[in-house]
């Protein structure tokens, strides 16, 4: 089973910053997983929610607010004094961390809340410019987004978020373009997860962080999880193969 840091190693750093990334980076897993919003000014920025009130000494939507001024907050100090200074990263920062690596990257496109009007284009370019197509798994809880990045012709893979427990998946994927679902750890447990496997869906699921819960999934036949704590999750997996 594949393992994803999520939001970077998220656990013991700051979610979503440089310092969680670079962690991640030094461990061979198949990939890391973040997430992409877009300043006032066109800047795409790597980070989870719509707002930096939880993760920052700031306040805001990130939509409403020049880069500069995101720049100037401080997204660390939340997690520990220690990460004071950590700065919210750009896409093309995160990127070029993983430029040098074997990661994978799934780059998760928050329109679901609020829309930003053509993320796809702007994300497309920036991975263009690194030279990273064959690298990068697209995913959204917002599935017109990912229809649209389909409709780009690139060969990526598409992964369709679920938050909640649908039934018939498999067929929801076939009609949104799509055999790849990332479902929820609570989700992945239930009837239509395994009746998706059984179709030959690829499936990945989030936020995994127990040993048990590993086990359990692996043995589902699913095919990746996203932890927070991917060295763990790492260690584990390695002692399981040898
Ligand atoms: O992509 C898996 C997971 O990150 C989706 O949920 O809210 O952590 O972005 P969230
Ligand atoms: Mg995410």
């Amino acid at each position: 089973m594949d393992i994803f840091a999520h939001r970077g190693a998220s656990r013991y750093f700051p979610e979503n910053t440089l310092l969680a990334f670079k962690e991640a980076a030094k461990i061979p897993i198949y990939g890391v997983e973040l997430d992409v919003h877009r300043t006032k000014d066109g800047v795409l920025v790597v980070h989870h929610d719509e707002k930096i009130n939880r993760t920052s000494n700031g306040k805001g939507f990130i939509h409403e607010m020049d880069f500069a001024e995101l720049r100037s907050y401080d997204f660390g100090s939340w997690k520990g004094e220690q990460f004071a200074g950590q700065q919210i990263p750009t896409l093309h920062e995160v990127l070029d961390i993983f430029r040098v690596t074997h990661h994978m990257i799934n780059i998760e496109l928050k329109t679901d809340v609020y829309s930003y009007p053509g993320l796809e284009e702007d994300v497309l370019q920036t991975v263009l410019e690194h030279d990273m197509a064959e690298r990068i798994i697209y995913s959204s809880f917002d599935h017109e987004i990912l229809e649209r990045m389909l409709e780009k012709a690139i060969p990526n893979e598409v992964g369709l978020l679920f938050s909640k427990v649908l039934i018939n998946l498999s067929e929801y994927g076939q009609m949104a373009g799509s055999s790849t679902l990332h479902v929820s750890l609570i989700a992945a447990k239930r009837n239509a997860v395994k009746k998706a496997i059984e179709l030959g869906n690829r499936v990945r699921a989030y936020t995994v962080n127990r040993i048990a819960d590993y086990d359990l999934l692996e043995d589902l036949g699913v095919d990746a999880i996203f932890t927070d704590e991917p060295e763990k999750m790492y260690r584990h997996a390695y002692e399981k193969k040898y």
